[in-house]
């Protein structure tokens, strides 16, 4: 499963990104705003440490609108993907940018029916948001299965992009689930990278360790 980190904080990218441990990054006019500063900026930035897919959503929410800001944002950078709303009229736009070879995230989708329609209008990936959905009363989890199962009967080859994650545990229920994509917030990452036993074993392994008298102790040069 591919991890993209959702979040247009320069400094969580760059962090996770030198780690080697995320694909890409997603964005929302949300994150953006977030950042204080002139979008195509942080866009820049990101390129600057991330090789991998981009998103970067429309705000327009007709279709000539949102095909014209979908076009300008992926002249910017072959690795922009761009996220269309699951409207009406984002189908249409999907449509129209996906024959053209540009690659669309289907946005903000709560149903299986939402993500069919995603993969049938060409959509490179579809995001469903399982943390919003949760909190609805409603499992997430059984999103992705359902979409997995969907697309495996189809052969359909849009990527499903867990998206809304809310903490390390929906990572592994996505992954179990068979996502192809999560999108995580940095603090949920942090989760991961971060093992309270593992901190503990080790700080017992050296501590061990530095009982040895100085003439025993390894020689690393
Ligand atoms: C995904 O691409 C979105 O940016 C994100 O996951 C939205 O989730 P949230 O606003 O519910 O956290």
């Amino acid at each position: 499963m591919k991890i993209f980190l959702d979040t247009a904080n320069i400094d969580e990218i760059k962090k996770y990104s030198q780690m080697g441990i995320i694909d890409g990054v997603t964005t929302n006019p949300a994150l953006m705003a977030k950042e204080g500063r002139k979008v195509e900026d942080v866009i820049n930035d990101i390129l600057d440490y991330v090789d991998g897919p981009i998103s970067a959503e429309v705000i327009s929410t007709d279709v000539e609108g949102m095909i014209r800001e979908a076009t300008i944002l992926a002249d910017i950078h072959e690795n922009i993907v761009v996220k269309i709303p699951a409207i009406p009229a984002g189908y249409q736009a999907t449509k129209y940018l996906s024959e053209r070879g540009i690659n669309v995230n289907f946005t903000m989708v709560y149903t299986a029916n939402q993500a069919l329609l995603a993969a049938k209008v060409g959509a490179a990936y579809v995001s469903p948001f399982i943390g919003r959905l949760d909190i609805n009363s409603t499992n997430g989890i059984d999103l992705i299965k359902e979409i997995v199962q969907i697309y495996e009967n189809y052969n359909f080859i849009t990527e499903i992009l867990a998206a809304s994650m809310r903490t390390a545990v929906y990572v592994k229920e996505v992954a179990l689930a068979g996502a192809d994509v999560a999108t995580i917030p940095p603090v949920a990452l942090a989760d991961m990278v971060n093992n309270e036993l593992t901190n503990v074993s080790l700080e017992g392994f050296l501590a061990e360790y530095n009982k040895l008298p100085e003439d025993k102790k390894y020689v690393f040069s």
